[in-house]
């Protein structure tokens, strides 16, 4: 059989050229980077879970009218998804201070923010993805006022429903990023939602412990990374029953590394 042709090769997916035109394959890997891949890693297994969670977040989406390029789910690791031209902002929404925005201006992490907020980031690694305003957005042409309107717009309802959606298993959504795609139709382009959501681009913490159930555990070297990633997919219920004594509960983790 004929090898398919890579397209990109990305810090955790690859994408293949699709069986369609005007598709792609979205393959999940199982490595890991922080700060701008100075940290690398593997997290086995975490493919698999964010092909998962990203479908199901994906699916529930579109269902309430917000466009994104997921077509369907192929396997454990890949899928069938709209090839787009990719706009090169990354959209951070930020309900609860923490990370970066804690540092940067000195906010407590946990601290709830008194309004939620959008902030942009250029996508470039030489450069390491600097925030931007709109302001650079629109003079360097990254996109334009309407993309940019449209993208604000859609970041909001996303985050108005994964809020009431994590919140309903108990977990709060800290802050989370999204990638958007331009798909054309002859002269006239319209914006999708792209890439995809999961522990890795969210901060998603349990409402009673606090108990960070993302990418902050490799991030800061707390460990128990497929564990938060499993407890994440399993309250979705994406897990089948019976997988739950698979997960290593967090609390019994934490305390065996204080000892
Ligand atoms: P930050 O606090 O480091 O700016 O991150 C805000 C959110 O965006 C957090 O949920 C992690 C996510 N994020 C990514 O998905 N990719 C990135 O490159 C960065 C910097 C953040």
């Amino acid at each position: 059989m004929a090898r398919r042709r890579q397209i990109y090769e990305g810090k955790a997916k690859i994408l293949y050229e699709g069986p369609e035109p005007g598709t792609l394959i979205q393959y999940f890997k199982d490595d890991a980077t922080a700060f701008n891949a100075q940290k690398k890693g593997t997290i086995n297994g975490k493919g698999v879970l964010n092909n998962r969670i990203s479908e199901h977040v994906f699916t529930l989406l579109g269902n309430i009218g917000v466009p994104t390029h997921f077509i369907r789910r192929l396997n454990m690791r890949e899928q069938l998804i709209r090839q787009v031209e990719i706009v090169p902002i990354e959209v951070v929404v930020r309900n609860v201070a923490a990370g970066s925005i804690s540092k940067r201006l000195g906010i407590e992490e946990g601290q709830q923010l008194p309004r939620t907020i959008i902030e942009y980031y250029y996508k470039d690694d030489a450069l390491g993805d600097p925030m931007v305003s709109d302001e650079h957005i629109l003079c360097f042409g990254w996109a334009g006022q309407d993309e940019l309107h449209e993208m604000a717009d859609m970041a909001i309802r996303v985050n108005d429903f994964l809020s009431g959606m994590f919140a309903a298993i108990n977990i709060r959504l800290v802050d989370f990023k999204l990638e958007f795609g331009r798909i054309w139709d002859n002269d006239f382009s319209r914006i999708i939602l792209a890439d995809e959501i999961s522990p890795d681009g969210c901060r998603l913490w349990d409402m009673t412990t606090n108990e960070k159930l993302d990418k902050d555990r490799f991030r800061r070297d707390l460990g128990g990374e497929v564990e938060a990633y499993q407890e994440v997919a399993r309250r979705l219920g994406l897990l089948p029953e019976g997988a739950d004594s698979a997960v290593l509960d967090l609390e019994t983790h934490r305390k065996k590394r204080e000892k």
